[in-house]
């Protein structure tokens, strides 16, 4: 049997931050190096450089190569292997767009306009300024699962909706255009349950965010983040200094029970809570313990980083890889659909 198979992207929206980190960028690494008890990999990983998808909220394109090679430094320094996982740019494997325009006969305008996630991008849906694009937009992802005839797709809890409308897209193409023996060409993905660790933002507001400005950069030295740090909203918005406080709810706190040892974690609660440990102490220490996380991505960003010619090249050698495993699903698509 072969392996399952994963694609996951991003939109290259630049330097990533602790957020992308922890809530995905870390399980795709992970994923990437799992294993199966005959010691070969239990997923073959594709990551893919969303750049038509970041068309949907902006048009502005000035600063698309930049943010994507910056964001695929991030992905190399964080341990995804190009041997192993090829990674691609969206737009340089057009199979994408051939396959999201049959795609986006098989599925109504109505249902995309009921698409949850929709509803929380666009806070007040108005069918005059929503482009097509951004309505279409699970489209392109559904043929951006399905050309790697992605079958395991990792979510967070939220995000099953999402993988819904992949699956129908498919259901509805074998259905329509079913192959000689009554099989089909896609095999509906199954949603994957992963634990994805939510950020807080510097500002305690409900997510790390680059559009909020209160990111931690993954390319942050311990300065930066101490600096950063030093401006983290606590729990009650002042700087405690031996008065008890509320780790519950202290954006530093929740920080710590991601970046720390378990151990300190506790003893950190416990001296929150009495007053012996105040907010400026807490956070150096917090601050080292991102940096600490940090620091063997440093090391490999640099090397990155001083060669962004090995970049590009790393993103053409994916590029051919994933055109090559397109094109075979897109000859299986046009031969079933008599094209
Ligand atoms: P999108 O490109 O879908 O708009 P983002 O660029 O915001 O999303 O994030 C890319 C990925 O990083 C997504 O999988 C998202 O869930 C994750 N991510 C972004 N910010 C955070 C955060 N603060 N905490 C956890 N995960 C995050
Ligand atoms: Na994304």
């Amino acid at each position: 049997m072969s392996n399952k198979r994963i694609l996951s992207g991003m939109r290259p929206t630049g330097k990533l931050h602790i957020g992308h980190y922890t809530g995905a960028l870390e399980n795709w690494v992970n994923h990437q190096n799992a294993t199966v008890p005959d010691g070969g990999r239990r997923y073959d990983t594709f990551f893919l450089v969303a750049d038509y998808h970041s068309l949907t909220t902006s048009l502005d394109t000035t600063d698309i190569d930049t943010n994507t090679i910056d964001m695929v430094t991030d992905w190399l320094a964080a341990g995804i292997d190009p041997e192993k996982s090829p990674i691609f740019r969206q737009s340089r494997v057009k199979q994408h767009t051939e396959l999201f325009l049959v795609f986006s006969m098989l599925i109504t305008a109505s249902r995309l306009e009921r698409n949850p996630t929709l509803k929380d991008q666009v806070r007040d849906l108005n069918m005059e300024t929503l482009t097509y694009g951004h309505l279409g937009y699970p489209v392109l992802q559904a043929a951006d699962i399905l050309l790697y005839k992605g079958n395991t797709v990792p979510v967070g809890e939220d995000q099953i909706p999402h993988v819904e409308i992949t699956r129908e897209i498919a259901r509805r193409f074998n259905n329509q255009y079913p192959l000689g023996d009554g099989s089909g060409v896609f095999e509906e993905p199954e949603p994957k349950i992963t634990r994805f660790a939510r950020l807080l933002g510097l500002d305690g507001k409900a997510k790390m965010s680059k559009s909020l400005g209160n990111t931690i950069l993954l390319s942050d030295g311990p300065d930066d983040i101490m600096q950063k740090m030093r401006k983290a909203v606590t729990d009650t918005g002042k700087i405690r200094k031996n008065d008890p406080g509320h780790p519950e709810v202290c954006t530093v706190f929740s920080y710590h029970e991601r970046f720390s040892p378990a151990d300190t974690v506790a003893a950190i609660e416990q001296d929150c809570r009495s007053g012996a440990l105040g907010c400026v102490d807490c956070k150096k220490m917090c601050s080292a313990a991102i940096s600490r996380e940090l620091q063997p991505l440093h090391e490999q960003r640099k090397i990155y980083a001083e060669r962004p010619d090995m970049v590009r090249d790393i993103l053409i050698d994916g590029e051919e890889r994933a055109r090559h495993v397109a094109e075979s699903t897109m000859q299986e698509v046009r031969g079933a659909m008599k094209l």
